[in-house]
């Protein structure tokens, strides 16, 4: 590393030769990006598994790391179309999976959104950057979460833009405060950020909520982005409402993908579409094109199944109930001894995975240079623990869904 500014940067670190000290210089506008749940944490856990630990990693959502299998049905149609799926397609993506995603925003009541307005990318995360390296000159501002998926920030600061945060409070339920959110757009502000249901809090917005950053977009005519890639993970009776919905006097981008909800995070398949007001967006819109085309397409044997999961009937509520009925025993079994009740706010998705994460960060892992019988008995516990929730794993509904 070359000084203490580049100390900052979250990429993996260069290997250099002891005897070549100047180092090859990086791009400026990369030292300040952050990406830790792919950084020094993640290098961290491989440490640790280089010493024998057994590491759960909840640093990014990866459902197969999980067992959780992508149905078996988008296997099979990727497999039956691969000999379509040799060549490069159309920068925007193959027609079908555009059409389905046109048909899926019917099914979710969004209006005029149609195959053009559809761009399919190697995962929702090449989207983000794209849309707004398209977007933003430097100094722009954009309002997001905070805490926000990292990638949403990266995505603002690559391109020389400012990310400016409002607050998603835990003694709010991290809803956020719509009156906070409009008093930080200025002038300089391009665009309005969501992440609903999100990651990472888990919350879902309520409707009133999805109203006002609608209403707050609109009047300051700047773009709405609405990550919803979590769309259909909902817990608890909790109600996911579209932006799209409801948005129609400012341009609204929507991102959805493979990823989450259909369990197919490795075939790098996410869509973003527009809605509401495109016709002052235009030259946006082509210079997106513009990027899509210079990356020539998406992986195209991903896009074959992307018909298949948006169609007929979604698998992923099979799983969300079988989790709503493990909170309900939870919930009875901490009333029964006499601890208070999740508060009705609890409504949200991700509430198991919080669990998990708060499980899997309680201590079991003593410090590197702690002493060795430590060690051992921290690792056997983290067996034990694993063997339990495997066993436990194999007999319940989740095993058997979507194989
Ligand atoms: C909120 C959110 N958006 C986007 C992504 C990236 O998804 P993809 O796999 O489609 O790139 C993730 C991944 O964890 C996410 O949590």
């Amino acid at each position: 590393m070359r000084g203490d500014s580049n100390a900052r940067i979250t990429a993996p670190p260069m290997r250099v030769s002891p005897e070549s000290s100047p180092t090859l210089p990086v791009a400026r506008h990369l030292h300040m990006v952050r990406y830790e749940i792919r950084g020094p944490l993640a290098r961290r856990a491989q440490e640790l598994e280089r010493d024998g630990y057994e590491v759960i990693k909840l640093n990014i959502g990866n459902p197969a790391a999980f067992g959780f299998r992508t149905p078996e049905t988008m296997r099979i149609a990727t497999i039956e179309n691969l000999s379509e799926a040799e060549g490069y397609c159309h920068q925007k993506g193959i027609f079908p999976a555009r059409e389905a995603v046109v048909m899926d925003t019917q099914t979710q009541g969004i209006a005029g959104v149609t195959a053009e307005d559809v761009f399919i990318g190697n995962g929702v995360s090449e989207l983000i950057l794209m849309t707004m390296e398209a977007l933003l000159e430097p100094g722009d501002e954009v309002v997001m979460p905070a805490p926000d998926y990292p990638l949403w920030t990266a995505a603002v600061v690559i391109t020389g833009g400012k990310p400016v945060y409002y607050s998603c409070r835990p003694e709010a339920g991290f809803i956020p405060d719509p009156d906070e959110i409009a008093r930080l757009v200025t002038p300089r502000c391009k665009a309005l950020v969501l992440i609903n249901p999100n990651n990472p809090t888990g919350a879902v917005y309520p409707r009133e909520v999805v109203e006002r950053f609608v209403q707050i977009a609109e009047e300051n005519q700047i773009v709405l982005f609405s990550d919803e890639i979590y769309n259909r993970i909902l817990y608890d009776g909790a109600q996911h409402v579209p932006v799209a919905t409801l948005c129609r006097d400012t341009l609204c981008a929507t991102f959805g993908g493979l990823s989450k909800v259909y369990r197919a995070c490795g075939f790098r398949t996410g869509w973003v579409f527009f809605s509401g007001r495109k016709d002052h967006a235009t030259d946006y819109l082509n210079c997106l094109e513009l990027l899509a085309s210079l990356r020539l397409c998406a992986n195209v044997p991903g896009q074959w199944a992307v018909q298949t999961a948006l169609g007929g009937v979604q698998s992923i509520y099979e799983l969300t109930r079988c989790a709503d009925r493990q909170l309900s025993i939870v919930r009875r079994q901490r009333v029964r001894h006499g601890a208070a009740r999740a508060p009705a706010r609890a409504r949200r998705a991700g509430v198991f995975l919080q669990r998990r994460l708060q499980n899997a960060f309680s201590g079991d892992v003593p410090a590197r240079r702690g002493d060795a019988a430590q060690r051992l008995r921290a690792h056997r516990r983290t067996a034990r623990r694993m063997e339990v929730g495997r066993a436990r794993y194999r007999t319940s509904p989740w095993a058997t869904v979507s194989r």
